[in-house]
Formats: C-alpha cells, structure tokens, sequence
C-alpha cells in the first residue's frame, strides 16, 4: 500500500485540493479510457468538494459527459430526505453539470433494503457488462469509529466477499444502509479519503498507523494491499499523525 498525504490548513483548503486532484485524475482516465467511474463519499465532509466543482473554475474544467457517477454508500431513506447522500451530491454538484442522468447511478433508499442492494448490485453489473469492473477513482470518508462508506464496526457487512453491494444495519443509529462492499471498493485504481476535524484526529492514526484490525477498524479492510490510498486532510484531522 503506498499513502499519499496531503495535509491542509483547513477544510476549505482540503476541498480544493480534493477537487483539483479529482479534476486532474478525470482528464487523465478519459485522455486514456474514454471515461471516467468515480465513487462518491457521503457524510458532511464531501460537500464543500461538491460545491466546488459545482461552480467555475471547475464547473467548466471537463468533459461531464464522459462521467460515470457511483455512491459508496447510501441512506436507506427517500432521496427528498436531507439525510440523502444523493441528495447532497446532486444539490451541491451534480445538478449544477451536465452529466447525463443515466451515468449517474443512484442507490433507490426506499425500497427494502436487500432489494435496494441487489438492483444496485445489478445496475453496477451493467454498468460494467463483459469487463472487469474497476472504479477509476474511489473518494471515501471516515467515520471516528472507523467505518467507512457504510461498512461499520462488527457488521455482517465486513464478511461480504462475493457480493458488490450489500445492506447493512446500523445498530448504533437504528437504520439501514446500502454500501459497496470492501472487495468491490477494492476494485478502486484511486482511492482518497477526505478527512476533516478533531473528531477524526484519534481514529487516524489507528487506521492507518495501528495493528491491522478490520473487524474494529473497517477502513483497514480497503487499505490492504491497495496500491494508491491519497488522504487529504486538514490540520485538525492530521494533528495526531507522528
Ligand atoms: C455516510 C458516509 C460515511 C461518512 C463517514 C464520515 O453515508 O455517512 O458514507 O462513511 O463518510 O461517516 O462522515 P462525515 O464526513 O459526516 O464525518
């Protein structure tokens, strides 16, 4: 595994090298492939990111229609409700570019949710029908537990190894969760964490720095043996890295 750092004053800063390095990273894949399969984190601390590239400079950097848009992970809830990763996606970035609609693959929260993962999972079938699936760039956050997408601590979730995308149920929060499951995360030619704020400072160094725990630490399980990890942090996240 070889980790990229890149630690920012603040989490303005981050996002803008964030979406720099995404900006850079799509010109190259569509020059070498054609196009571009990115996967998008959830939480709060994409946003800023999203709303970067949701106006200029950025907005009018590259080619979207050559943008193949996935979720790491969604919230088993309607896309109206602001608990919604796509929701927040689409508000901040996606509906201000002109990514066609049906490169943007969206995880249905409302339907139960084994079902929600099995469309999805087929929706990513098709996505990548007669190849190998593999996601050009892959942006995740982390939970201070460890988690990431929504592959919790002492979930089933972390034992899924064939399935692409599986349910998962939060007991913490009392919800369910769609998420790509770690081997298929692992399928990522670029992966970069975006991590902002004390919270993050302790689980870092354990993550990255600590004793291979997965079953604790479930960002472990995308780290191993991957090749390009890029973590933009800012300051607070990083102050408890040696
Ligand atoms: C989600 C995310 C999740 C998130 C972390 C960090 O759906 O919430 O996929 O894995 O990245 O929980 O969340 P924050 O960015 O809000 O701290």
């Amino acid at each position: 595994m070889s980790n990229h750092f890149y630690v920012l004053d603040d989490p303005e800063q981050m996002s803008i090298a964030a979406a720099n390095f995404l900006m850079e990273t799509a010109v190259k894949v569509i020059e070498k492939k054609g196009r571009f399969v990115i996967s998008l984190a959830g939480g709060s601390t994409p946003k800023k990111m999203y709303q970067l590239l949701g106006k200029a400079p950025f907005k009018d950097a590259v080619a979207w229609n050559k943008f193949y848009v996935l979720f790491g992970d969604e919230r088993c809830v309607p896309e109206t409700s602001p608990d919604s990763n796509s929701r927040m996606a689409k508000e901040a970035w996606l509906n201000k570019v002109s990514i066609p609609a049906d490169q943007i693959f969206l995880i249905n929260g409302t339907l139960p949710p084994a079902e929600a993962a099995q469309r999805y999972e087929n929706d990513l079938k098709s996505l990548f029908a007669n190849e190998e699936p593999v996601i050009d760039l892959c942006f995740l956050g982390l939970g201070d537990d460890g988690h990431t997408a929504s592959l919790f601590p002492r979930t089933e979730a972390l034992q899924e190894n064939e399935k692409w995308v599986t349910a998962v149920h939060v007991e913490k929060m009392d919800s369910w969760r769609i998420s790509l499951t770690a081997p298929f995360l692992k399928r990522s030619d670029q992966i970069a964490f975006l991590v902002s704020g004390e919270k993050k400072a302790n689980i870092l160094p354990k993550v990255i720095n600590g004793a291979y725990r997965p079953t604790e630490y479930p960002a472990q399980l995308i780290l191993k043996g991957q090749p390009n990890v890029h973590w933009f942090l800012d300051e607070a996240a990083a102050s408890r890295m040696k």
